[in-house]
């Protein structure tokens, strides 16, 4: 062991990786520290799939939006046959992003300072004058080495995934065993229109959020709400190593309107899910709830080190997403769910004033209880310790 490799634990992610009963928590630093973050960008979030945002955005072919993730342009479009692309947001040819912001392009992307225009699939179609006054091309500017550069991106979910170091494992392969998982819930997912959407800006690091909807040890005192009906024992932990973990509960109860009127469910769900229902965190940066008759999806949106945006969509079955008369319910669904995530702000904010104190060493787990919390944190610090240990080398 070099002296490089016996520095990779040296802020304490060794202790991370021990078993429950004996692990630490990440230290402080993986919280407040600007070079933590910065190191983490690399290690955790762009060489992973992480999500930068939502397909239904961009509904109809043309659509674009431009997404800023942690400092990096990007540009989500869709395409003539559909498919959604991700490009880095600069043009080849002064780096001028070319979207500004969300909308309808008119065939393809032209960037606003010199008018270069890029087809819906990257391509550069046109480069006005740039021979000179009325000379359209030069032998020096080829065109199909120019295209825009693309961004190794999946959807899943309606969830936007992008891999910016590009040297992730296949998304079906990186996402084999939630897929499997759910694989009933494999199906159309149809967004609930403007109600079933809305972000709340969050002062935590956004592993604070990822934690806390892990587990479900913090029910009976944050959520009284819900835990009136489903309570602690009703639960279990969800735990796959390196992947995802999360809860999931036995006593799902359906919302219904005044008149009785509830959501239509998923097609062929098998009984489990009659009364059953299951929340993840995919790492890195999404978290996610299905039920008989909804769905929904969190992107934790990370904006600097202290400041996370969460962004929540509801999903229905076609049918409960268009049907007029159950607006209200799907209004009253949101509302429900908003409601729970708040109150979850001031745990995640309150840890993360925590994460000041000097002498805080991780925290301990309960080795019953924290299951899921730990596998993430296991996850995040063999992330680092495998981005160190390449540098390394
Ligand atoms: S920077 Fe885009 S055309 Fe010049
Ligand atoms: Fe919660």
């Amino acid at each position: 062991m070099n002296v490089h490799t016996q520095g990779i634990g040296r802020d304490g992610i060794e202790d991370v990786l021990k078993s429950i009963d004996v692990a630490r928590g990440l230290p402080n630093e993986f919280y407040i520290s600007q070079e933590r973050f910065e190191e983490e960008k690399q290690s955790v979030l762009f060489s992973n799939w992480s999500a930068i945002g939502f397909a239904k955005d961009i509904p109809e072919h043309g659509d674009a939006m431009p997404i800023e993730f942690l400092g990096i342009p990007l540009v989500a479009v869709r395409d003539q046959h559909g498919s959604v692309n991700v490009f880095q947001n600069a043009c080849r040819h002064r780096g001028m992003p070319l979207v500004q912001e969300k909308g309808r392009l008119r065939g393809t992307l032209r960037c606003p300072y010199h008018s270069w225009c890029y087809g819906l699939d990257g391509r550069l179609v046109t480069t006005p004058h740039v021979g000179g006054p009325g000379q359209n091309t030069h032998p020096g500017i080829k065109r199909d080495e120019l295209g825009l550069l693309k961004v190794r991106s999946h959807i899943w979910r309606d969830i936007i995934f992008v891999n910016i170091s590009g040297d992730a494992p296949e998304f079906e392969e990186y996402a084999a065993d939630v897929i499997e998982r759910w694989k009933e819930f494999e199906q159309p997912l149809v967004h609930g229109g403007e109600s079933s959407s809305f972000k709340l800006e969050v002062k935590t690091n956004w592993k604070l959020a990822i934690e806390n909807y892990c587990e479900s040890y913090h029910l009976p005192w944050v959520h009284p709400g819900l835990n009136s009906y489903s309570r602690l024992e009703d639960h279990y932990n969800i735990e796959e190593d390196g992947k995802f973990s999360g809860q999931g509960t036995m006593v799902y109860r359906q919302i219904n309107g005044e008149a009785g009127e509830s959501f239509p469910d998923f097609e062929g769900l098998s009984q489990k899910w009659d009364e059953g229902a299951e929340y993840l965190a995919f790492y890195p940066n999404v978290l996610l709830g299905v039920h008989r008759d909804h769905a929904f999806a969190i992107i934790l949106e990370p904006k600097a080190v202290d400041e996370t945006v969460e962004h929540v969509e509801i999903y229905y079955t076609d049918e409960g997403a268009h049907a007029p008369e159950l607006d209200a319910l799907r209004s009253a669904n949101a509302m429900l769910w908003k409601g729970v995530f708040i109150e979850d702000i001031f745990v995640v904010e309150g840890m993360q004033k925590g994460r000041h104190a000097p002498m805080f060493d991780g925290g301990k787990f309960s080795p019953v209880m924290d299951g899921p919390t730990h596998t993430f944190h296991r996850w995040v610090a063999g992330e680092f310790k495998k981005a160190r240990q390449a540098g390394a080398r």
